[in-house]
């Protein structure tokens, strides 16, 4: 098949999905395909029109790329394209709307509150932050809606802290949440899609080596983060994860593949959801192929199959005419 390989962009994670692309690109050229790189940039619709490939393999994350805006253009353009289509991407990527759908649902996901640029600038919304950090308590946690990477996201130890951190994550987006901090373990699930339906990966823990928590240098540079997978926990909470995992893949109505952040309760052993990842990475450094690897899946078979559930996504005709 001719696949276009969609990576780079303009967001802030553009060197990650640099690298998730370029591995994306080798395993599929290994598997015999005629594979096309695409950087995505205001040509992507005359890019797509010209190579008019089989299939999109979308190896973008954060704006633009994981959000669904470039979902709609593929729908547009009518290329069968790889995971989660406009609307789980929107849900996805941002962390109030995907919050507030699994606190509908029923799902443990820590208390939050989320205050827009608007809330501040014109309601007054500073005069309720006394309420919140008696509610939340501290530390809490403070973070944009709509980033990944840990960036934007600090922990307030004191009511001191609040108003920086939420400048600072209002640099990276117009809304804002605080949010009730869990004590634990950081744990991820992936859940991949096959011919049997979704099955959630095994589980991995991310353990910071020296940084005060798992932060975006942490995450990309080999050393300063130890993976453990299959995470060390008792069999009843890597069951717990997988079962909460697949309830949040399809809730948000994901597609393909897809990465859910959680934390693990150092005293109550709770699982809570902290968020659901549309397009999580895959560089060498990445969760998802670990995990997959430890199911015995090869990055090559791992990319096969992601392709092959597009392309019969694709023929069940969920791409819109
Ligand atoms: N409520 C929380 N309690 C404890 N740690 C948190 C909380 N929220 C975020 N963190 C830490 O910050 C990291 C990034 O937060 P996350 O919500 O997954 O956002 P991102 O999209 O940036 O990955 C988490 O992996 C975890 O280590
Ligand atoms: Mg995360």
């Amino acid at each position: 098949m001719r696949i276009a390989v969609l990576k780079g962009g303009r967001s802030l994670e553009r060197q990650v999905s640099l690298r998730s692309g370029a591995r994306v690109e080798d395993a599929l050229q290994r598997l015999g395909h005629d594979v096309v790189p695409i950087d995505v940039g205001a040509d992507l619709v005359d890019r797509l029109q010209e190579v008019r490939p089989d299939v999109a393999f979308v190896a973008l994350h954060g704006r633009g790329g994981e959000d669904g805006t470039v979902q709609e253009l593929l729908e547009l353009v009518g290329v069968p394209y790889t995971a989660s289509g406009p609307s789980a991407c929107a849900r996805c990527m941002d962390k109030v709307v995907s919050k507030h759908a699994l606190r509908d649902a029923g799902l443990p996901t820590p208390d939050f509150y989320a205050f827009s640029q608007t809330a501040f600038e014109e309601l007054g919304a500073a005069k309720a932050l006394p309420a919140i950090e008696e509610r939340l308590e501290f530390p809490i946690v403070v973070k944009p809606a709509g980033q990944g990477s840990a960036l934007g996201v600090k922990f307030a130890r004191a009511a001191a802290d609040v108003p920086g951190a939420i400048v600072a994550a209002f640099s990276y987006d117009t809304k804002v949440l605080l949010e009730r901090h869990v004590g634990g373990r950081d744990l991820a699930v992936s859940v991949l899609d096959g011919p049997v339906g979704p099955e959630a990966l095994p589980v991995v823990e991310a353990v910071p080596v020296a940084e005060d928590f798992y932060d975006f240098e942490a995450r990309y540079e080999i050393g300063r983060t130890r993976f453990i997978c299959p995470a060390e926990v008792s069999d009843a909470v890597t069951a717990r994860a997988q079962e909460l995992a697949l309830a949040v893949w399809s809730v948000l109505g994901c597609a393909g593949f897809a990465r859910i952040d959680l934390m693990l309760d150092h005293v109550t052993e709770d699982l809570y959801v902290l968020e659901a990842n549309a397009i999580p990475g895959l560089t060498d450094t990445s969760l998802l192929p670990l995990a997959a690897e430890a199911a015995g899946i090869s990055f090559e078979a791992l990319i096969a199959r992601i392709v092959d559930l597009a392309v019969a996504t694709a023929r069940r005709g969920s791409l819109r005419a």
